[in-house]
């Protein structure tokens, strides 16, 4: 038995978690964490949320919220969607915890004590018209190495090039699109160029990285390591823990790495033994491997390793098996009706194991992978459902209603080794492969030895053989069976709910997990009784690009969140209203709502506005937008956003809101209307039309996008969170909303 640290990347708190973040960092640590656990190894698996830095902030600014909402709100949807997916941390933490700012500060002020951090005053990026330091994403140009016009002012993601302030062309301000100047101000770095030799060699050392990542790793020591700044002028971070430092804090690259660390003293904390990280981090023995995307090489072969030797005493990482993308290509994705590919919404629609299946056989490995959602369908389908689900499904199902228990095993030795070798040929490939991070061939070991199954199965033909010798049919059936225990262990790292199923369904003592790797060779004795079998999974549906494009004109409009902030009479018009709404950033609206909302009643109201028409001006005044109203009858109402939801936030029903100005007559032409929701899928607007709802209690008031006037099928609205837009109860099914 060993110990083992699984490291993995700490996704920023910023946004949902998506599938790439799964196939390329999340899911690889699991599979290898669950199967060494069932080899009965120690594994300490930590990771949390990243919540400080630029990313946090420019989400916050533009929702107009703090950053700790931000942090701790995506923390919390990120942590239960990891959960969701049955991957097992030891410990999923964050960065704002006093813990972590302990550690944080430990390591820094003892890597200036010994003399590998000094502060020198640089040259950063400072915007004139919003009079503030610009660190990292505030500032956007052309990348001087590959020409990418997004490149942030701290990394090229493209490319992977880091900078050190001032190289990007063209810089903008993200604020105000202002050319940026250069400031002079004070900030400590890292002796970066000091660690060049000691890791060149020890680089040199690696023989089981993979090629691409030594290979980065060594282009990037030969093009000679530069000092780097490690301190940021801004409020939100980790401050730097020394007096007249005030307003600056850490990096959000060098502290999160230090995560790796601190929370593997929480996780010794929390279990009572607080001493107990050590066993993990100070014995060379112990191996630790880091799991992350290929845009987090240079933080983990180069900066972290070279802040551990400063450091002293700790473990250097062994192996950083990082993946390449999962890129998103061959589907406009968000553009799908709904069908976003964020974790909450992909657990709300498919079984976790059919998106484990997918994601580890389509791994970016070696290469970008591509995610299509026809390639998802297929490969669930045909091979996971098709090769793996039908093996289980039929031993089982034609077993338990023939013998109701596991016939015993009457044949002889040679009959049984056709199948133990297949099982053992299968367990070694699944083992070797997995301990080598070679998750996709081990994941193919698996499907092969279920392919085996099949036609083993279909060799037997237990249909017939059945009706002629019941005793050697049974004695098949039990060879089979055993199979499916194989098949059920050999999987579980993979997929863990029809894993633990399968072995449930043959009536095994315990679990997978408690049974170990082990039991994937233990013979099968007769007389156990089985469960009533089902299926383990299912075929899935997806909805087609053709049918998302039904949806055509709703990509055109950007619809937020806004609130009124302030309302007054026009000066030029009895009907109209003069309002400022804050929808993320400042608007003004001119409307006619003055026969139906007293101002009391507007100012402070939440409500949705169009945020992209042509502006134009109303007696004089100029309108920024339209606030959506429906109007039945006598009556005329403003839609009502969710209680939690922010001005900013877009009301984009799972697609990417519209980014070009639009004419008022092209809004026309478009149909939005209430209705009432009646089930999951089915939604009046006067008529019974198809309207994807699945979170909506039947009953309620909602809004609903019309390709046409008289579609069969409509589009809920709802925001970027997933929660639906609401319409006033007095307004009939139907009525017209503009
Ligand atoms: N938050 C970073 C990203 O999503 C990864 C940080 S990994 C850490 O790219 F180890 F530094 F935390
Ligand atoms: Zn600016």
């Amino acid at each position: 038995m060993v110990k083992l640290l699984v490291c993995v990347a700490w996704p920023y708190a910023n946004a949902p978690i998506h599938l790439g973040h799964v196939a390329g960092s999340l899911l690889p640590p699991d599979i290898f964490s669950k199967y060494h656990r069932l080899l009965g190894n120690e594994v300490l698996m930590v990771s949390g949320s990243d919540q400080h830095g630029t990313p946090i902030t420019v989400k916050a600014d533009k929702e107009g919220v703090t950053p700790e909402t931000i942090a701790e709100r995506y923390h919390a949807i990120n942590k239960q969607a990891i959960e969701g997916l049955d991957i097992e941390f030891s410990l999923f933490t964050k960065t704002h915890t006093a813990n972590h700012f302990e550690v944080v500060n430990d390591m820094f002020l003892t890597l200036r004590e010994k003399d590998h951090l000094y502060k020198k005053g640089t040259q950063q990026y400072y915007c004139p018209r919003c009079e503030k330091f610009l660190p990292d994403r505030y500032v956007e140009g052309r990348c001087p190495s590959c020409g990418n016009e997004k490149a942030r002012g701290d990394q090229c993601e493209k490319c992977g090039k880091t900078f050190e302030g001032g190289e990007l062309l063209d810089a903008t301000c993200l604020h105000c699109a202002t050319a940026p100047e250069m400031r002079e101000t004070e900030h400590y770095f890292l002796k970066l160029s000091a660690f060049q030799e000691p890791l060149i060699e020890w680089v040199s050392g690696k023989e089981e990285w993979r090629p691409s990542v030594k290979l980065f790793t060594q282009n990037w020591l030969e093009g000679g390591l530069q000092d780097r700044p490690i301190t940021r002028d801004m409020a939100w971070g980790i401050p730097v823990p020394l007096p007249g430092w005030e307003g600056k804090v850490i990096y959000v690259w060098f502290e999160a790495v230090i995560g790796y660390l601190s929370a593997s003293k929480e996780w010794a904390k929390m279990i009572g033994r607080p001493e107990e990280w050590k066993a993990y981090w100070q014995d060379p023995e112990v191996r630790s491997y880091y799991f992350l995307g290929k845009d987090n090489i240079p933080f983990h072969t180069i900066i972290w390793p070279a802040m551990l030797m400063g450091y002293g005493g700790l473990n250097l990482p062994f192996d950083v098996p990082a993946n390449e993308f999962l890129t998103f290509k061959g589907d406009k994705l968000s553009k799908s009706r709904g069908t976003s590919i964020d974790i909450p919404s992909m657990l709300k629609r498919f079984e976790v194991d059919a998106i484990r299946y997918y994601l580890a056989v389509n791994m970016p490995e070696n290469k970008d992978s591509d995610f299509s959602w026809d390639d998802f369908e297929t490969k669930v389908n045909n091979e996971l459902v098709a090769t793996l689900g039908n093996f289980y499904h039929r031993v089982l199902s034609f077993t338990y209603k023939h013998f109701g228990e596991v016939p015993s095993f009457k044949g002889s030795e040679d009959e049984r080794r056709e199948v133990t070798d297949a099982i053992d040929h299968a367990r070694r490939e699944v083992s070797s492969n997995i301990e080598a991070c070679e998750f996709k061939r081990a994941l193919k070991a698996i499907m092969d030895l279920a392919q085996f199954g099949n036609r083993y199965f279909d060799a037997v033909g237990p249909w017939a053989l059945i009706k002629k010798d019941r005793e050697r049919c049974g004695s098949a059936l039990n060879l089979n069976l055993e199979l499916v225990k194989a098949l059920a262990v050999m999987s579980y790292p993979f997929l863990p709910r029809s894993g633990e199923g399968a072995w449930m369904l043959l009536g095994q003592e315990g679990t997978v997990t408690s049974a170990g790797w082990d039991a994937i060779n233990a013979a099968l004795p007769g007389g156990q009784k089985l469960k009533e079998p089902k299926p383990l999974f299912s075929k899935i549906a997806v909805e087609k690009e053709g049918a998302a494009s039904v949806f055509k004109g709703f990509e055109a409009l950007n619809l937020r969140v806004g609130r009124i902030t302030d309302v007054r009479d026009h000066p030029n018009a009895d009907s109209l209203l003069l309002m400022q709404v804050d929808i993320g950033r400042p608007v003004q609206i001119v409307a006619g709502l003055k026969a139906y909302y007293s101002l009391e009643e507007l100012k402070g109201r939440k409500v949705v506005v169009v945020s992209n028409l042509r502006p134009a001006k109303l007696r004089g005044y100029e309108s920024q937008g339209m606030l959506l109203a429906a109007e039945g009858g006598e009556v005329v109402a403003l839609l009502s956003p969710p209680d939690d939801a922010e001005p900013g936030q877009a009301v984009n029903s799972g697609m990417t809101p519209g980014e070009k100005q639009i004419e008022f007559k092209d809004f026309q032409k478009l149909t939005l209307r209430v209705g009432t929701v009646l089930s999951k899928e089915q939604v009046s607007v006067g008529r019974e039309i198809r309207c994807q709802c699945p979170d909506v209690e039947a009953g309620s008031r909602v809004a609903v996008f019309l390709p046409a006037p008289e579609a069969g099928e409509g589009l809920l609205l709802f925001t970027e969170k997933g929660a639906p837009i609401a319409a006033d109860a007095r307004l009939p099914d139907g009525a017209n909303i503009r």
